[in-house]
């Protein structure tokens, strides 16, 4: 999973469906944090996942969040001071930034190359279902990793593959949410999408589960209502950041 941006009830939901599959590992790509209304209680429930990577938010909650605009960079500074909340004692706090400080840019599990936005810039690329066009981009990526590599950041769930010099990208639901990973040694890049804030005019929960060389998307209605209310009661968090979560955009 990747993207979960603070959304409680969407994590909820997406790491029930995980337990009822009988699922018992889970890697996380970035992004627990930011946009949404409940980070800590985010990162205590990523707490059970095998790893989480850093994510660009993660990244400007950490250390800056100079490339965020205006808005994003105040919903940044309200995230840290959740993180250091008066409310809670020192000991939950500092488990918290503890957590955040952990996270790696990179993973590799045997075949499986993970990371937050693209091999060649782990927190910050974009790749982008038009990029697909954009074959310079495309090979430098494709020579980033070696065989099978999956990442989140720009939300929209999909698959990224390669024919002698040409890409092509499918979306989640043009390939009926199941791809059969490549066994004639073609490079894939796989986009999990987002448990949080999904953008892809679909406004369910993202995520995928890797079984036996398949990878599947699946996507779950949560209680968006709720995370929307809980946003527009922050002042610090915009009012676009709860109506993304019903568009699914
Ligand atoms: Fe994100």
């Amino acid at each position: 999973m990747s993207d979960i941006h603070a959304n409680y009830e969407a994590l909820q939901v997406v790491l029930a469906d995980i337990e009822q599959r009988g699922i018992d590992t889970i890697y996380c790509l970035g992004d627990v944090i930011g946009y949404g209304p409940n980070p800590r209680e985010c990162i205590e429930l990523c707490r059970k996942v095998r790893f989480s990577l850093l994510g660009n938010h993660e990244e400007a909650v950490l250390f800056h969040a100079e490339d965020f605009n205006a808005k994003a960079r105040r919903a940044v500074d309200w995230t840290r001071d959740q993180l250091n909340s008066d409310e809670h004692d020192k000991e939950s706090n500092y488990a918290l930034w503890d957590f955040l400080g952990e996270m790696k840019r990179k993973k590799t599990k045997g075949r499986y190359f993970f990371v937050h936005g693209s091999p060649r810039q782990p927190t910050r690329e974009y790749v982008l279902p038009k990029d697909a066009d954009d074959t310079g981009k495309m090979n430098d990526i494709f020579d980033g990793f070696e065989d099978v590599c999956f990442v989140g950041h720009t939300h929209i769930p999909g698959v990224f593959s390669r024919k002698g010099d040409q890409y092509d990208f499918r979306y989640a639901i043009q390939l009926d949410n199941e791809y059969p990973l490549p066994t004639d040694g073609d490079k894939v890049l796989i986009n999990v999408g987002s448990a949080g804030q999904p953008r892809d005019n679909d406004n369910r929960a993202c995520y995928v589960t890797i079984e036996e060389d398949v990878v599947r998307f699946h996507r779950l209605e949560y209680d968006y209502k709720t995370t929307m209310k809980k946003i527009q009661a922050v002042e610090d968090l915009a009012d676009y950041l709860a109506q993304r979560l019903e568009e699914g955009r």
